[in-house]
């Protein structure tokens, strides 16, 4: 197999599984709306009972455990965990072989209440000074309860340092997120970026808010404590709950998923962004205010004047809230944001922005709306080749189903869309070539749906000033257009 690139052949895989299947997205197509059609499949929690909500054993034992990016490029981790017999340390000791513990981090604990719900103690260590691109093993808790795990830190920044995301949103816990779970864990990918909508604890009521936040830590932890999740702020956290006397905006969330705003200059954790490999991701709030003169408006804008595109060419933004979505569910809750911000993400070349929210999958072709202003008649959004691509991943799995109700006929700007629970990777090769696939969970198997090489916004064009032409993917090409239709 001399000369086939590893694109080539996991491009060849795919065209052997999957129905559709695009070389790339840069021509625009009519829209496609799948006529995949799931079967019944309970969208209701697990019960608390369930095994993969099991406390693990012994006094104080460390349970939740959760790990997100700690500095600007990648060489440092934030680790958090819960005890709950007592508060214990906040001590995290690590090295990079197994059992030989060589450094020691020291953390802090806080703990909450809500209603009549007192939390466990939750313990944050930020372990930084890492190498890059290395193997680290980790232990928490004392004596015979201590557990251990492990992590990798990315290799440094740069253009064309390689490197796989996955791309969850809306998990929740119930049987369908656990599916998702672990399809993801099987893609060998080495972060995810998380969509916002983590438990849907806010789902129930009074005491049992805070102990579904704690099912989802114990569920959650098979992932979350051996690679970072960089998350972002859904609905679901927003915690306003007046009845109990709630109205904290973000109270839990903020106690238990750090995240590493002051790395970017943020003042608030609501928002914030994060180097790692190849890419730069922003990651913003669709619940906090990003008008002008507010603190995310101000701190977006002088973000991504700091973007440099020779260091990170993938410039990603994270959303919980759609702006471009074609599902009834959740329709033009976006638009806001969308008034505010694309004109900036156009402008900047944005490659894709990931939204969560609409319980659903569906991908955007390149448009935009930014020349709409409320006198100019120019109601509609139109293809513009420097517009990001949108996708939605609001399709974890949690308990309140599918968005299923679509807006006929398909939009100009939507590109494929599907109501099935599921979630991405997105395999970055180099500055110019990433391969993007969204996996559907078909009742319990993982299928690779749709799959196509995304072209960097950035370079895409520089690289065609130097001539260098389009990658030519001959017999891929025609399977794809074989394959448009779903069958
Ligand atoms: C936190 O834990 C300490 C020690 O157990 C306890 O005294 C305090 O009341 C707790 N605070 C909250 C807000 O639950
Ligand atoms: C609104 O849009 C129209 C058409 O693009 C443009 O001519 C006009 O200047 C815009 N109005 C303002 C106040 O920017
Ligand atoms: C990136 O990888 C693709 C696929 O292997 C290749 O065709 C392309 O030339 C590479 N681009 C650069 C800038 O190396
Ligand atoms: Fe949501």
């Amino acid at each position: 197999m001399a000369g086939v690139t590893k694109m080539q052949l996991l491009l060849f895989q795919l065209v052997l599984t999957s129905f559709v299947f695009l070389d790339s997205v840069d021509n625009v197509n009519a829209g496609i709306t799948s006529s995949y059609l799931r079967k019944e499949y309970p969208a209701v929690d697990m019960p608390v009972d369930h095994e993969v909500f099991a406390a693990p054993k012994g006094y104080n034992a460390p349970q939740q455990v959760h790990m997100t990016q700690g500095n600007y490029d990648g060489n440092a981790v934030i680790i958090s965990w819960v005890t709950v017999d007592e508060p214990g340390l906040s001590k995290l000791q690590y090295g990079t072989s197994d059992k030989k513990y060589k450094f020691t981090a020291q953390g802090k604990m806080t703990n909450y209440t809500f209603y009549e719900y007192k939390s466990g103690y939750i313990h944050h260590v930020l372990v930084d000074g890492l190498k890059f691109d290395t193997k680290y093993y980790y232990k928490i808790g004392n004596g015979d309860s201590a557990r251990e795990f492990w992590f990798r830190t990315p290799p440094m920044i740069g253009p064309d340092v390689p490197y796989k995301f996955g791309i969850i949103g809306d998990l929740g816990q119930t049987f369908n997120s656990l599916s998702t779970l672990e399809h993801y864990m099987e893609s060998g990918a080495e972060c995810v970026l998380f969509l916002g909508d983590f438990s849907y604890a806010d789902e129930y009521e009074y005491n049992d808010v805070g102990l579904r936040w704690d099912t989802f830590g114990r569920f959650a932890e098979r992932s979350m404590a051996y690679q970072p999740w960089i998350w972002i702020i859904g609905n679901h956290e927003i915690d306003y709950l007046p009845y109990m006397n709630e109205v904290t905006l973000f109270k839990t969330y903020f106690q238990r998923y750090p995240t590493p705003h002051l790395a970017s200059k943020s003042s608030s954790p609501d928002f914030y962004s994060v180097r790692r490999a190849s890419a730069h991701i922003i990651a913003l709030s669709s619940y906090s205010p990003f008008v002008k003169y507010t603190p995310q408006y101000i701190w977006l804008s002088e973000e991504l004047e700091r973007v440099d595109r020779t260091k990170t060419p993938w410039l990603f933004v994270l959303l919980h809230s759609p702006m471009y979505s074609s599902y009834k569910t959740h329709f033009m809750e976006g638009e806001g944001m969308r008034v505010v911000f694309e004109e900036w993400f156009v402008k900047h070349k944005v490659d894709v922005v990931f939204s969560g929210h609409v319980h659903a999958y569906e991908r955007s072709h390149r448009f935009s709306n930014i020349r709409y202003n409320v006198s100019s008649g120019e109601r509609y959004p139109a293809p513009d080749e420097s517009a990001p691509i949108y996708i939605t991943v609001g399709d974890g799995g949690n308990l309140e189903g599918l968005a299923d109700t679509l807006i006929e006929p398909q939009p100009d700007y939507s590109a494929f869309r599907e109501p099935s629970y599921g979630h991405s990777t997105l395999e970055i090769m180099n500055r110019t070539h990433a391969l993007y696939t969204w996996h559907r969970n078909d009742e319990g198997k993982k299928v690779p749906v749709e799959s196509f090489v995304l072209h960097n916004q950035y370079w895409k064009s520089k690289v065609q000033k130097r001539k260098l032409g389009k990658q030519n993917l001959g017999v891929l090409q025609q399977s794809a257009s074989k394959g448009k239709k779903m069958t």
